[in-house]
């Protein structure tokens, strides 16, 4: 019945009305490099020259905007319209590198079904989410968007957000259509340096940062958003091999292709086409459906189509993608049926909302250090000290709340807890990236009349994101100046630490006492803490992207190959061994790594069979107890070392994981089971498939503390 509807209504599209739909403003009036929009977007939609808005966040402006498109256009075809809701809409949850870190799938898709539920009453149908590119180099600012560096996490992450932002159905009035992006390897950027060049091997691109698109398209996403870079030298905005070939025909996508904010135009830019026609004709060629923001489909393509040298049907393809979607989420018959001001009302920073923010947020919370000095206990004279002491900047990138007031700073947290406020004092010190007159002094005298400090340091919301790299991932100096005055008087002193990336510790990790990474931890960050630093919750995050010692090292990733010349403890003085001379090849802290106020302790593994046939499963146990004096929640994990292969493989790669809960005393049995599925990578055959031959199994707390037995695939 669609597909009649959709067909009828193609006949009656001129190539204009068809490049229409496949055009995207934003929705405001705006400019964007050499790029000024022709046209505010309100004409733009009457005149039937756009198909989708960017950036219309509330209720109001959707409404104004799709009353136009229905009621003043040529076919009266409703409006999709975009925004990127990565982390929530009004109530913020953690920033996606944060929630991670809480391996918690189904508070993943929790945290994006609320997302969906406020970011649709306001009318906003397509997310530009989730962000799925494995990273690897803690310079790149977008870390902070995604799941980290493994590619097995990131694909069940990936599937849990799907299903978060879509749901059952989208046809409900409270899903989202997902987007999955940026396809593909937009995290190899070389150097870390965003909209950098990638240069990498296929196998790489198959085995690493193509896992979780296939997750999430497996899961049902509705689209895909290509990323800015360029593999084998092609701008993947244009790149049929990528986008027709991989995405389409071999991965069987049929949905939204997306391009990212100016991506065609930048074709010629990055050098692949001699002008606007060509960038638009690559794009167009690559099945790209949707350019966003620029006009070169509208304005060149008509040409191109009257030459012949695009055909008609190609529009047809995209319009048909674009339609369908516009029927299954029912705007079609029914254009308003997500503007719902009264639920905005109803849902917006709803309590219910803020206290699945918080949970989310505490399980984010990593603990990177404790001597003992944690958890607190209330009777102590506290010192705050710090620019994230009483800051608001606790939401992160990517997110337009109009809540950003109402988010718990540190130091509220620490006041609604119940300690006296008596003993709680406060300093800022210093500013994130500049000093405070005679704030140093100020911090120093209030510290020593404290038990404690907690040291609230980081970055701000500005240094990670898009087009936020860092070559140095240091602290800004004023912070380290600020932290060696404290750390010099000697008091027991507790970092908290907010930021969007792995950052360069090793300071802190030899001179504080207690390192608490918190991300940007959204609404309700400050209670999060709070309950952690106050043993109310016991810490049981743990990283998803390795610590360097110096950013030298970057990039650096657990998962990496292991060289014909691996550094060990027999050669590590040697010279012609891969290694540095001034830095441990490990990171400081490990994929997988976090600590928990209570201890853990694994058995030997058990495996059931040493040999393992296509056919059969491997079955594995490994007993945890609770050996300290807290009950607490343990990530155990499970990684698996192909020892050869046709090409290198990876010295350990993640193949399962369980949260488990335990109380002091307490031991349970956790088990995995393994299948020839599991062993299976893109193989010099250039084929998916598991080789017969000798693996390691490790099962441990983080990715460098295991537990190892041995079993051959046969
Ligand atoms: O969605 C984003 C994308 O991740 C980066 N460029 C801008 C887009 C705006 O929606």
């Amino acid at each position: 019945e669609i597909h009649g509807e959709i067909e009828s209504l193609l006949g009656r599209m001129s190539i204009q009305d068809k490049l229409g739909q496949m055009s995207q403003c934003i929705a405001s009036n705006f400019s964007f490099g050499a790029y000024v929009a022709s046209a505010p977007p309100e004409q733009l939609v009457a005149e039937g020259k756009v198909g989708s808005i960017l950036g219309a966040f509330d209720s109001s402006r959707v409404f104004v905007l799709q009353k136009t498109a229905v009621e003043q256009s040529p076919h009266k075809i409703p409006l999709l319209f975009n925004a990127d809701i990565i982390h929530g809409h009004q109530t913020i949850f953690p920033v996606p590198l944060g929630w991670s870190c809480s391996w918690d799938l189904e508070a993943i898709k929790q945290a994006c079904a609320i997302a969906s539920k406020e970011a649709t009453a306001s009318g906003i149908t397509y997310n530009h989410g989730p962000m799925v590119d494995v990273t690897r180099d803690a310079r790149w600012g977008r870390v902070v968007e995604g799941a980290g560096e493994d590619p097995y996490l990131g694909s069940l992450i990936a599937k849990a957000q799907v299903e978060g932002f879509q749901g059952d159905s989208l046809f409900s009035e409270e899903t989202l259509i997902a987007c999955l992006k940026h396809f593909i390897a937009y995290g190899a950027a070389e150097s870390g340096r965003d909209y950098n060049t990638v240069d990498i091997s296929e196998g790489t691109l198959r085995n690493v940062y193509l896992p979780p698109f296939q997750a999430g398209l497996e899961a049902g996403a509705g689209s895909v958003m290509n990323a800015f870079n360029i593999y084998q030298g092609v701008p993947v905005a244009g790149s049929s091999y990528l986008l027709k070939d991989i995405l389409r025909d071999e991965l069987g996508f049929d949905g939204m292709l997306i391009s990212d904010y100016g991506s065609i135009d930048e074709i010629q830019i990055h050098g692949a086409a001699k002008d606007a026609e060509g960038a638009a004709k690559m794009a167009i060629d690559a099945t790209m459906d949707i350019e966003m923001v620029t006009r070169l489909y509208y304005d060149r393509l008509p040409r191109l189509v009257e030459e012949g040298v695009v055909k008609e049907a190609q529009l047809d393809a995209a319009v048909r993608r674009i339609l369908t979607y516009k029927f299954k989420i029912g705007i079609m018959d029914d254009p308003y049926r997500y503007i719902r001001p009264e639920k905005e009302i109803e849902y917006h920073f709803h309590s219910d909302h803020l206290k699945k923010s918080r949970e989310l947020a505490q399980k984010s919370i990593v603990l990177l250090k404790n001597n003992g000095v944690l958890p607190l206990t209330r009777k102590k004279k506290i010192a705050v000290i710090g620019p994230f002491a009483a800051s608001k900047d606790l939401l992160g990138p990517w997110q337009f709340s109009k809540y950003g007031n109402d988010t718990v700073t540190l130091l509220q947290g620490l006041m609604e807890s119940g300690i006296d406020p008596e003993n709680l004092l406060y300093a800022e010190g210093c500013g994130v990236n500049s000093s405070i007159e005679g704030g140093m002094d100020r911090a120093v005298a209030l510290a020593q009349n404290a038990d404690v400090v907690i040291l609230a340091l980081g970055e701000n919301s500005a240094m990670s994101g898009e087009a936020a790299s860092r070559a140095d991932i240091t602290l800004p100096d004023v912070q380290q100046q600020l932290a060696e005055a404290i750390v010099n008087l000697g008091k027991p002193t507790i970092m908290v630490l907010t930021n969007g990336r792995p950052l360069v510790l090793d300071w802190f990790d030899r001179h504080v006492d207690a390192i608490v990474e918190t991300w940007f931890l959204g609404s309700q960050a400050g209670n999060a803490i709070a309950d952690v630093l106050l043993g109310d919750y016991n810490p049981s995050g743990k990283l998803t992207m390795c610590f360097p010692h110096k950013v030298g090292q970057s990039p650096l990733y657990y998962n990496h190959f292991n060289t014909g010349r691996p550094r060990n403890e027999a050669n590590k003085s040697r010279k012609f061994v891969s290694k540095y001379l001034d830095t441990p090849n490990e990171p400081l802290y490990p994929f997988g790594y976090g600590l928990s106020y209570t201890t853990f302790t694994y058995s030997d593994i058990q495996l059931d069979k040493v040999q393992l046939s296509r056919t059969d499963k491997l079955n594995i146990s490994v007993i945890v107890t609770n050996t300290g004096d807290y009950a607490g929640e343990e990530i155990v994990q499970l990684y698996i070392q192909d020892l050869y292969g046709s090409t290198v493989r990876p010295v350990k790669e993640l193949k399962g994981f369980e949260k488990i809960e335990l109380k002091p005393g307490e031991s349970s049995e956790v088990q995995f089971t393994i299948t020839e599925e599991d062993l299976k990578f893109y193989t010099a055959n250039r084929r998916y498939e598991a080789e017969a031959g000798d693996f390691k199994v490790y099962v441990g707390p983080s990715s460098q503390v295991v537990k190892e037995a041995s079993f051959e695939l046969i």
